[in-house]
Protein backbone atom coordinates (compact mmCIF):
# COMPACT_ATOMS: atom_id res chain seq x y z
CA UNK A 1 0.00 0.00 0.00
CA UNK A 2 1.05 3.84 -0.68
CA UNK A 3 0.91 5.15 2.09
CA UNK A 4 2.02 8.83 1.50
CA UNK A 5 -0.94 10.64 0.25
CA UNK A 6 -1.87 9.81 4.15
CA UNK A 7 0.83 11.34 5.74
CA UNK A 8 -0.05 14.54 7.58
CA UNK A 9 1.56 17.79 6.08
CA UNK A 10 3.73 17.74 9.30
CA UNK A 11 5.74 15.10 8.35
CA UNK A 12 7.48 15.94 5.75
CA UNK A 13 9.73 18.87 8.28
CA UNK A 14 10.18 15.74 10.68
CA UNK A 15 14.20 15.85 10.68
CA UNK A 16 16.45 12.68 11.53
CA UNK A 17 18.69 12.91 14.00
CA UNK A 18 22.19 12.43 12.11
CA UNK A 19 23.54 11.14 15.72
CA UNK A 20 21.21 8.08 15.84
CA UNK A 21 21.73 6.95 12.23
CA UNK A 22 25.44 6.91 13.59
CA UNK A 23 24.25 4.47 16.29
CA UNK A 24 21.61 2.30 13.47
CA UNK A 25 24.68 1.80 10.87
CA UNK A 26 27.49 1.07 13.02
CA UNK A 27 27.77 -1.65 15.85
CA UNK A 28 29.58 1.03 18.50
CA UNK A 29 31.13 -1.55 20.31
CA UNK A 30 33.30 -2.45 17.81
CA UNK A 31 35.09 0.41 17.42
CA UNK A 32 36.10 3.71 19.49
CA UNK A 33 33.25 6.24 19.60
CA UNK A 34 33.13 9.57 20.82
CA UNK A 35 29.95 10.08 18.93
CA UNK A 36 26.95 9.45 21.36
CA UNK A 37 25.91 11.60 24.13
CA UNK A 38 24.95 8.33 26.09
CA UNK A 39 26.28 8.48 30.09
CA UNK A 40 29.10 6.55 31.51
CA UNK A 41 27.06 3.05 32.92
CA UNK A 42 29.07 2.97 35.81
CA UNK A 43 27.76 6.09 36.83
CA UNK A 44 23.59 4.07 37.28
CA UNK A 45 23.21 3.98 40.68
CA UNK A 46 22.79 0.01 39.97
CA UNK A 47 23.41 -1.51 43.94
CA UNK A 48 20.40 1.67 45.20
CA UNK A 49 18.03 -0.12 41.86
CA UNK A 50 18.15 -3.60 43.80
CA UNK A 51 15.84 -2.56 46.94
CA UNK A 52 14.36 0.85 45.04
CA UNK A 53 11.59 -1.56 43.77
CA UNK A 54 10.96 -3.15 46.56
CA UNK A 55 10.74 -0.05 48.81
CA UNK A 56 8.56 1.56 46.69
CA UNK A 57 6.15 -1.09 46.80
CA UNK A 58 6.40 -1.55 50.48
CA UNK A 59 6.04 2.62 50.87
CA UNK A 60 3.15 2.91 48.47
CA UNK A 61 1.65 -0.37 47.65
CA UNK A 62 -0.32 -0.54 44.52
CA UNK A 63 -0.69 3.49 43.53
CA UNK A 64 2.79 2.71 42.41
CA UNK A 65 0.93 1.27 39.69
CA UNK A 66 -1.74 3.07 38.77
CA UNK A 67 -2.46 5.88 36.89
CA UNK A 68 -1.18 9.24 38.06
CA UNK A 69 -1.71 12.48 38.14
CA UNK A 70 -0.43 14.39 34.81
CA UNK A 71 1.50 17.13 36.57
CA UNK A 72 3.48 14.12 38.13
CA UNK A 73 2.66 12.20 41.16
CA UNK A 74 3.11 15.08 44.07
CA UNK A 75 6.02 13.51 46.16
CA UNK A 76 8.23 13.77 43.18
CA UNK A 77 7.26 17.71 42.50
CA UNK A 78 7.71 18.31 45.99
CA UNK A 79 11.09 16.99 45.83
CA UNK A 80 12.49 18.95 43.30
CA UNK A 81 10.32 21.78 44.37
CA UNK A 82 12.01 21.48 47.63
CA UNK A 83 15.65 21.47 45.55
CA UNK A 84 15.05 24.21 43.55
CA UNK A 85 13.73 26.43 46.40
CA UNK A 86 10.14 27.29 44.04
CA UNK A 87 6.44 26.54 44.91
CA UNK A 88 4.99 22.65 44.20
CA UNK A 89 2.44 24.74 41.37
CA UNK A 90 5.72 26.25 39.67
CA UNK A 91 6.84 21.92 38.80
CA UNK A 92 5.90 19.62 36.43
CA UNK A 93 7.18 16.63 35.64
CA UNK A 94 7.72 15.36 32.50
CA UNK A 95 8.52 11.80 30.42
CA UNK A 96 12.10 13.07 29.83
CA UNK A 97 13.44 16.43 28.83
CA UNK A 98 13.12 16.01 25.50
CA UNK A 99 9.38 15.94 26.11
CA UNK A 100 9.88 19.29 27.95
CA UNK A 101 11.53 20.84 24.92
CA UNK A 102 8.37 18.98 22.82
CA UNK A 103 5.67 20.69 25.08
CA UNK A 104 7.05 23.89 24.99
CA UNK A 105 7.14 24.34 21.28
CA UNK A 106 3.70 22.61 21.18
CA UNK A 107 1.96 25.34 23.45
CA UNK A 108 4.21 28.09 21.70
CA UNK A 109 4.62 27.94 18.19
CA UNK A 110 2.78 27.66 15.42
CA UNK A 111 3.88 27.44 12.01
CA UNK A 112 6.34 29.92 10.80
CA UNK A 113 6.69 31.78 14.25
CA UNK A 114 9.99 32.29 15.19
CA UNK A 115 12.63 30.36 17.81
CA UNK A 116 15.51 32.15 18.50
CA UNK A 117 19.03 29.65 19.76
CA UNK A 118 22.57 30.64 20.37
CA UNK A 119 24.50 28.08 18.41
CA UNK A 120 26.12 25.29 18.29
CA UNK A 121 22.64 24.03 19.66
CA UNK A 122 21.26 20.77 20.95
CA UNK A 123 19.81 18.47 17.43
CA UNK A 124 17.09 17.37 19.66
CA UNK A 125 15.77 20.43 20.19
CA UNK A 126 15.49 21.10 16.28
CA UNK A 127 13.98 18.06 16.19
CA UNK A 128 10.97 18.98 17.84
CA UNK A 129 11.01 22.80 16.15
CA UNK A 130 11.48 21.74 13.13
CA UNK A 131 8.39 19.35 13.46
CA UNK A 132 6.39 22.44 14.77
CA UNK A 133 7.50 24.01 11.17
CA UNK A 134 9.10 26.86 13.57
CA UNK A 135 10.94 29.71 11.74
CA UNK A 136 14.61 28.97 13.27
CA UNK A 137 17.12 31.60 13.63
CA UNK A 138 19.94 32.33 15.51
CA UNK A 139 20.02 35.30 17.99
CA UNK A 140 22.42 37.21 16.00
CA UNK A 141 19.70 37.42 13.67
CA UNK A 142 17.55 39.95 15.71
CA UNK A 143 19.10 43.27 14.72
CA UNK A 144 18.07 46.88 15.69
CA UNK A 145 17.82 49.17 12.84
CA UNK A 146 20.58 51.47 12.81
CA UNK A 147 19.67 54.94 14.00
CA UNK A 148 18.74 56.95 10.70
CA UNK A 149 18.19 53.55 8.89
CA UNK A 150 16.04 53.97 5.92
CA UNK A 151 14.10 51.42 4.28
CA UNK A 152 13.76 51.80 0.39
CA UNK A 153 11.54 48.62 -0.09
CA UNK A 154 8.50 47.80 2.09
CA UNK A 155 9.62 46.95 5.60
CA UNK A 156 9.88 43.10 5.67
CA UNK A 157 6.88 41.62 8.59
CA UNK A 158 7.93 41.50 11.91
CA UNK A 159 8.66 38.11 12.73
CA UNK A 160 6.81 36.55 15.29
CA UNK A 161 8.99 35.53 17.89
CA UNK A 162 7.84 32.99 20.38
CA UNK A 163 10.96 31.80 22.62
CA UNK A 164 14.80 32.21 23.28
CA UNK A 165 16.34 28.55 23.49
CA UNK A 166 19.53 28.30 25.18
CA UNK A 167 21.68 25.69 27.29
CA UNK A 168 23.49 27.18 29.86
CA UNK A 169 25.40 25.12 31.69
CA UNK A 170 27.57 22.60 29.71
CA UNK A 171 26.47 22.96 26.49
CA UNK A 172 25.86 19.90 24.19
CA UNK A 173 27.62 20.39 22.03
CA UNK A 174 30.17 22.49 22.75
CA UNK A 175 30.26 22.06 26.69
CA UNK A 176 30.37 25.16 27.12
CA UNK A 177 29.08 27.74 29.91
CA UNK A 178 27.19 30.94 30.03
CA UNK A 179 28.41 33.66 31.35
CA UNK A 180 26.37 35.59 33.93
CA UNK A 181 26.39 38.35 31.62
CA UNK A 182 25.78 36.76 28.65
CA UNK A 183 22.26 35.29 30.50
CA UNK A 184 21.44 38.76 31.29
CA UNK A 185 21.77 40.11 27.95
CA UNK A 186 19.51 36.64 26.86
CA UNK A 187 17.29 38.41 29.28
CA UNK A 188 17.17 41.74 28.12
CA UNK A 189 16.53 40.55 24.57
CA UNK A 190 13.51 38.43 25.63
CA UNK A 191 11.87 41.10 27.68
CA UNK A 192 12.79 43.29 24.50
CA UNK A 193 10.79 41.41 22.56
CA UNK A 194 8.09 40.66 25.31
CA UNK A 195 9.00 36.66 24.68
CA UNK A 196 9.69 33.13 26.81
CA UNK A 197 13.15 31.74 27.24
CA UNK A 198 13.45 27.87 27.63
CA UNK A 199 16.67 27.21 29.49
CA UNK A 200 17.72 23.58 28.64
CA UNK A 201 19.77 22.55 31.49
CA UNK A 202 19.96 18.26 31.85
CA UNK A 203 23.86 19.04 32.67
CA UNK A 204 23.53 21.46 35.33
CA UNK A 205 24.12 19.55 38.44
CA UNK A 206 26.98 17.74 36.71
CA UNK A 207 29.36 20.42 37.81
CA UNK A 208 32.46 18.98 38.25
CA UNK A 209 34.94 22.36 38.47
CA UNK A 210 34.42 26.26 38.77
CA UNK A 211 31.51 28.04 40.31
CA UNK A 212 27.77 27.70 39.77
CA UNK A 213 26.36 31.08 37.50
CA UNK A 214 22.92 31.87 38.54
CA UNK A 215 20.03 30.10 36.34
CA UNK A 216 18.32 32.24 33.50
CA UNK A 217 15.32 31.19 35.40
CA UNK A 218 16.37 32.84 39.24
CA UNK A 219 17.42 36.10 36.61
CA UNK A 220 13.85 36.01 35.00
CA UNK A 221 11.15 33.65 36.69
CA UNK A 222 8.10 35.38 34.81
CA UNK A 223 9.49 34.38 31.47
CA UNK A 224 11.28 30.98 31.89
CA UNK A 225 11.10 27.61 31.03
CA UNK A 226 13.24 25.94 32.95
CA UNK A 227 14.06 22.49 31.83
CA UNK A 228 15.75 19.40 33.79
CA UNK A 229 16.11 16.16 33.40
CA UNK A 230 16.64 12.82 35.77
CA UNK A 231 18.88 10.84 32.59
CA UNK A 232 22.64 12.07 33.61
CA UNK A 233 21.95 11.83 37.60
CA UNK A 234 19.84 8.82 37.79
CA UNK A 235 19.28 7.09 34.49
CA UNK A 236 18.12 8.56 31.13
CA UNK A 237 15.95 4.53 30.71
CA UNK A 238 13.72 6.16 33.52
CA UNK A 239 12.70 9.08 30.96
CA UNK A 240 11.84 11.67 33.80
CA UNK A 241 12.49 15.25 33.56
CA UNK A 242 10.76 18.17 34.93
CA UNK A 243 9.80 21.53 34.08
CA UNK A 244 9.95 24.56 36.40
CA UNK A 245 7.59 27.97 34.92
CA UNK A 246 5.14 30.00 35.67
CA UNK A 247 1.93 28.59 36.15
CA UNK A 248 -0.07 30.08 33.38
CA UNK A 249 2.24 28.50 31.31
CA UNK A 250 2.55 25.07 32.90
CA UNK A 251 -1.08 25.00 33.65
CA UNK A 252 -1.30 25.11 29.32
CA UNK A 253 1.38 22.10 29.54
CA UNK A 254 -0.29 20.07 31.72
CA UNK A 255 -3.75 19.92 29.16
CA UNK A 256 -1.25 19.49 27.21
CA UNK A 257 0.39 16.45 28.36
CA UNK A 258 -3.17 15.18 29.03
CA UNK A 259 -3.03 14.15 25.13
CA UNK A 260 0.60 12.97 25.32
CA UNK A 261 0.52 10.63 27.89
CA UNK A 262 -2.26 11.30 30.59
CA UNK A 263 0.77 11.16 33.11
CA UNK A 264 4.96 10.59 33.47
CA UNK A 265 5.73 7.16 34.23
CA UNK A 266 4.47 6.18 37.96
CA UNK A 267 6.57 3.68 39.49
CA UNK A 268 9.39 5.43 38.23
CA UNK A 269 8.44 8.35 39.75
CA UNK A 270 8.14 7.21 42.89
CA UNK A 271 12.04 5.30 42.45
CA UNK A 272 12.91 8.57 41.76
CA UNK A 273 11.63 10.27 44.54
CA UNK A 274 12.93 7.65 47.17
CA UNK A 275 16.06 8.09 45.25
CA UNK A 276 16.10 11.96 45.77
CA UNK A 277 15.04 12.27 49.22
CA UNK A 278 17.01 9.22 50.38
CA UNK A 279 20.23 11.34 49.78
CA UNK A 280 21.22 8.68 47.32
CA UNK A 281 21.16 10.95 44.54
CA UNK A 282 23.26 13.44 45.90
CA UNK A 283 25.84 10.80 47.25
CA UNK A 284 25.99 9.69 43.65
CA UNK A 285 26.19 12.54 42.16
CA UNK A 286 29.37 12.87 43.92
CA UNK A 287 30.96 9.57 42.43
CA UNK A 288 29.56 10.54 38.95
CA UNK A 289 31.48 13.79 38.77
CA UNK A 290 34.63 12.46 40.15
CA UNK A 291 33.93 9.64 36.86
CA UNK A 292 32.97 12.54 34.46
CA UNK A 293 36.14 14.69 35.61
CA UNK A 294 38.40 12.01 35.60
CA UNK A 295 37.18 11.23 31.96
CA UNK A 296 37.91 14.74 30.95
CA UNK A 297 40.79 15.30 32.55
CA UNK A 298 42.18 12.13 30.18
CA UNK A 299 40.64 13.33 27.28
CA UNK A 300 42.33 16.50 27.43
CA UNK A 301 45.66 15.12 27.87
CA UNK A 302 44.85 12.68 24.84
CA UNK A 303 44.30 15.70 22.94
CA UNK A 304 46.91 17.53 23.93
CA UNK A 305 49.28 14.81 22.87
CA UNK A 306 47.86 13.72 19.72
CA UNK A 307 46.04 16.61 18.00
CA UNK A 308 48.25 18.27 15.37
CA UNK A 309 49.19 22.05 15.84
CA UNK A 310 45.78 24.14 14.90
CA UNK A 311 43.39 22.29 16.47
CA UNK A 312 41.88 23.69 19.27
CA UNK A 313 39.14 22.74 21.56
CA UNK A 314 37.15 23.78 24.51
CA UNK A 315 37.45 22.81 28.17
CA UNK A 316 34.14 22.07 29.96
CA UNK A 317 33.39 22.33 33.61
CA UNK A 318 30.82 19.98 33.74
CA UNK A 319 28.85 17.65 31.42
CA UNK A 320 29.66 15.37 28.71
CA UNK A 321 31.22 16.99 25.52
CA UNK A 322 33.76 19.04 24.15
CA UNK A 323 33.61 20.50 20.96
CA UNK A 324 36.61 20.72 18.43
CA UNK A 325 37.93 23.26 15.95
CA UNK A 326 40.14 22.21 13.42
CA UNK A 327 42.16 24.30 11.08
CA UNK A 328 39.84 26.46 7.74
CA UNK A 329 38.83 23.69 4.82
CA UNK A 330 39.23 20.75 7.07
CA UNK A 331 35.91 19.21 6.63
CA UNK A 332 34.67 16.74 9.58
CA UNK A 333 31.82 15.53 7.12
CA UNK A 334 33.97 14.72 4.23
CA UNK A 335 36.44 13.25 7.24
CA UNK A 336 34.12 10.92 8.66
CA UNK A 337 33.90 7.76 6.64
CA UNK A 338 37.50 7.37 6.93
CA UNK A 339 37.45 7.40 10.52
CA UNK A 340 34.62 5.48 10.93
CA UNK A 341 36.24 3.10 8.55
CA UNK A 342 39.29 3.20 11.02
CA UNK A 343 36.92 2.16 13.58
CA UNK A 344 37.14 6.18 15.39
CA UNK A 345 33.39 7.72 15.33
CA UNK A 346 32.57 11.59 16.52
CA UNK A 347 29.77 13.73 15.30
CA UNK A 348 30.53 16.84 12.82
CA UNK A 349 29.88 19.90 14.60
CA UNK A 350 28.09 21.17 11.75
CA UNK A 351 25.12 19.59 12.31
CA UNK A 352 25.03 21.30 15.65
CA UNK A 353 24.24 24.80 12.94
CA UNK A 354 20.84 26.22 11.56
CA UNK A 355 22.90 26.37 8.31
CA UNK A 356 25.08 23.25 8.08
CA UNK A 357 28.17 26.32 8.37
CA UNK A 358 31.74 25.62 10.63
CA UNK A 359 32.02 21.97 8.80
CA UNK A 360 35.71 22.69 10.39
CA UNK A 361 34.27 21.13 13.93
CA UNK A 362 33.50 18.15 15.65
CA UNK A 363 31.56 17.26 19.10
CA UNK A 364 33.66 14.59 21.37
CA UNK A 365 32.17 12.76 23.97
CA UNK A 366 34.03 11.36 26.86
CA UNK A 367 31.32 9.45 29.12
CA UNK A 368 30.28 6.91 27.10
CA UNK A 369 33.75 5.27 25.62
CA UNK A 370 35.51 2.47 27.40
CA UNK A 371 38.18 4.29 29.04
CA UNK A 372 41.14 1.49 27.60
CA UNK A 373 40.02 2.84 23.92
CA UNK A 374 40.09 6.35 24.49
CA UNK A 375 44.31 6.43 23.89
CA UNK A 376 44.00 4.70 20.62
CA UNK A 377 40.92 6.32 19.46
CA UNK A 378 42.17 9.31 19.98
CA UNK A 379 45.99 8.83 18.39
CA UNK A 380 43.98 7.23 15.28
CA UNK A 381 41.68 10.58 15.02
CA UNK A 382 44.61 13.03 15.58
CA UNK A 383 46.73 10.73 12.40
CA UNK A 384 43.15 11.13 10.41
CA UNK A 385 42.70 15.18 11.31
CA UNK A 386 46.54 15.83 10.52
CA UNK A 387 46.61 14.14 7.34
CA UNK A 388 43.69 16.07 6.57
CA UNK A 389 45.36 19.24 7.32
CA UNK A 390 48.38 18.49 5.39
CA UNK A 391 45.63 17.48 2.38
CA UNK A 392 44.50 21.22 2.83
CA UNK A 393 48.09 22.64 2.60
CA UNK A 394 49.20 20.88 -0.63
CA UNK A 395 46.18 21.91 -2.68
C1 LIG B 1 20.67 19.74 25.77
C2 LIG B 1 19.83 18.53 25.90
N1 LIG B 1 18.51 18.67 26.15
C3 LIG B 1 17.70 17.61 26.30
C4 LIG B 1 18.19 16.32 26.19
C5 LIG B 1 17.25 15.17 26.35
O1 LIG B 1 17.46 14.52 27.55
P1 LIG B 1 16.37 13.57 28.20
O2 LIG B 1 15.20 13.53 27.29
O3 LIG B 1 17.03 12.25 28.35
O4 LIG B 1 16.02 14.20 29.51
C6 LIG B 1 19.55 16.12 25.92
C7 LIG B 1 20.08 14.75 25.77
O5 LIG B 1 21.19 14.49 25.46
C8 LIG B 1 20.40 17.25 25.78
O6 LIG B 1 21.70 17.15 25.53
Amino acid sequence: MNYRHLFSSDVPSFMRSPVREIFRKVDLSAICSFAGGYPAAVTFPVEDLRSLPGLVLDKYGTKALQYGATQGVPELREAIAKRYNVPVSMVQITTSSQQGIDVCTRILVDPGDVILTTEPTYLGALQSFKAYRADVRPISSVRPPKPGEVCADAPAPKPHYKFIYVIPDFNNPSGETMSLAEREQIVALARELDIIIVEDSPYREIRYTGEDVPMIRELAPERTLHLGSFSKIFAPGFRLGWIIGPEELLEQIYICKQALDLCPPVFDQYMATEFLTSGALDANLVKTKAEYRRRRDLMVSLLDKYMPEGVKWTYPEGGLFLFLTLPEGVDTIEMYDEALSKGVAYVAGSFFYLDGSHRNTMRLNFSFVAEEKMEPGMKLLGEIVKKRIDGTKTL
